[in-house]
Formats: structure tokens, C-alpha cells, sequence
């Protein structure tokens, strides 16, 4: 018999999107959140840092976790403008997205560093969401397979379970630009990701770790998205900050 999928989880990052005011969008994602959804889909919702602890402390009683979107390596110290894991779990985050390609972007984070990030979530107690994926050049370049094992490699230390790693593949190219790969594209890469998880975390865990899938994910293809091989929910980013938006796409996991 086939091990049980794992349980999806749709994750919103806000970015550098929000508010005091924004609360009210917690709110209905919260009273949306009905009974069919909470049976089969976990939501989690990743504001800025500064709304990290009202967020949490909103979300106290409902079904949503709250998550950071970076942390530094080290607990503390000497490190002006940083957040530690430690900070976040202490503000009530339960997870924290680590190497998200705007970091590796503009902040020129390399996979050593989303590794030691990944380790220091962990030191915290969180669950690590690490991403990867191809920009447009390395996809036609056909690089996309090998940029992304190379990403897996060297981006998830020693140590990592199915309760502790989520992997989030997000095409950079995907990103905000209202494009996406096709099912088959996604299922190809998704398929990779799991066979290297029986590397990481070993072949009878590999099944369970969940894989989200995200880049321009919206209500109208979540579903298609969602339903594809090996992929066991979203990154969700614009789409995050308007609650039913959010909301519509988790809806892919409704009976
Ligand atoms: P998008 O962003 O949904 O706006 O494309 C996804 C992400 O960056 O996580």
C-alpha cells in the first residue's frame, strides 16, 4: 500500500507588503478557513517582520500559523537590522521561507548561507522552507534539473525530517510575472525534488516532506497546480495579500 500523501500546506508570503491595518486581512483568512478546508490543508501566513508578533498573537485560537520570511544565522549579537530564528519563534512564528530567490537576488544569498539560515531555524525550533528554482536563462539554457539539485544539495544541511523541511520550488521566472510552467514542466521538477528528499532525509521519509510549488499561483490555477504529481501545496505570494484570493486557492484542497 502507498504511504499517505503528505498533509498540504498553503503558505502566503507577504514580501514587503502591510501594515498595522492589514490585521483585518488576517482576520478573514481566518474566518475563511471553515471546517472542510481545516480537515485537509494547513495554512500558514508569512508578514514582515514588524507585524511578525501582532500577527501571531491575532492568530491565537484559529487554525493559520504565522511564519518570517528570512532570519539571520547567528542567535545574536552584533548584526544591526537582522532578525534571528530565535526572534521569530519568540514573536510566535512556527516556520520561516529561507533562500526565497529575491534574497538570493538582491541580498546575494548563496546556498551556504540559506544552509546555515536552514540551521538556525531549526536551532530554533522552526520548520525551514527552503526554495529554489531556475531563472529564465538557466531554464532555456535546459539547466533547470541540474540548478535545481545543485540548490537541494547544497541548501539543506544534515538533519532535515518531514517536520522540519518544507521545499518550495518557485521558477524565478514565475515570480510575480502572471507566468507558470506547465503541469508536465512542474511534475518533472516536482519528481526530482522527491527522489533527491530520499538522499536528504532518507528514502522512507522522502514521501512525506512537502513540497509546495509556487510562482504566480492564483484562484484560477491553483487547482491544475495543485493537482499535479508530487505537489503538496503552495508559496503563494501577491495573490497572499487579498484574503479571498488566498482563500480561493487554498479551496483547491476543499471536498
Ligand atoms: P507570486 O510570488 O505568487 O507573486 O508570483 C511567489 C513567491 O515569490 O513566493
Amino acid at each position: 500500500m502507498a504511504a499517505a500523501k503528505p498533509r498540504p500546506l498553503v503558505a502566503g508570503n507577504w514580501k514587503m507588503n502591510g501594515l498595522r491595518r492589514s490585521l483585518a486581512t488576517l482576520d478573514a483568512v481566518a474566518a475563511g478557513y471553515d471546517a472542510s478546508l481545516k480537515a485537509r490543508a494547513d495554512l500558514l501566513v508569512c508578514p514582515p517582520a514588524t507585524l511578525l508578533s501582532a500577527f501571531a498573537q491575532r492568530a491565537v485560537g484559529t487554525r493559520v500559523a504565522i511564519g518570517g520570511q528570512d532570519c539571520h544565522a547567528r542567535e545574536a549579537g552584533a548584526y544591526t537590522g537582522e532578525i534571528s530564528a530565535e526572534m521569530l519563534a519568540d514573536a510566535g512564528a512556527s516556520a520561516v521561507i529561507l533562500g526565497h530567490s529575491e534574497r538570493r537576488q538582491y541580498f546575494l544569498e548563496t546556498d551556504a548561507i540559506v544552509a546555515e539560515k536552514t540551521l538556525a531555524a531549526w536551532r530554533a525550533g522552526l520548520v525551514a522552507i527552503v526554495c529554489v528554482g531556475e531563472t529564465q536563462a538557466e531554464r532555456e539554457a535546459g539547466k533547470t534539473l541540474s540548478v535545481v539539485r545543485r540548490q537541494l544539495r547544497r541548501s539543506i544541511p544534515a538533519g532535515a525530517t518531514p517536520a522540519n523541511l518544507v521545499v518550495a520550488y518557485e521558477p524565478v521566472w514565475a515570480i510575480g510575472t502572471g507566468l507558470t510552467p506547465t503541469a508536465r514542466d512542474v511534475a518533472e521538477v516536482h519528481a526530482l525534488i522527491r527522489g533527491d528528499l530520499r538522499r536528504i532525509v532518507g528514502a522512507a521519509a522522502a514521501g512525506q516532506v512537502r513540497i509546495l510549488y509556487g510562482g504566480s499561483v492564483k484562484p484560477s490555477n491553483a487547482a491544475e497546480l495543485m493537482g499535479v504529481d508530487n505537489v503538496d501545496g503552495a508559496l503563494v505570494g501577491g495573490a497572499s495579500l487579498k484574503a479571498e484570493d488566498f482563500l480561493g486557492i487554498a479551496a483547491a484542497y476543499r471536498d
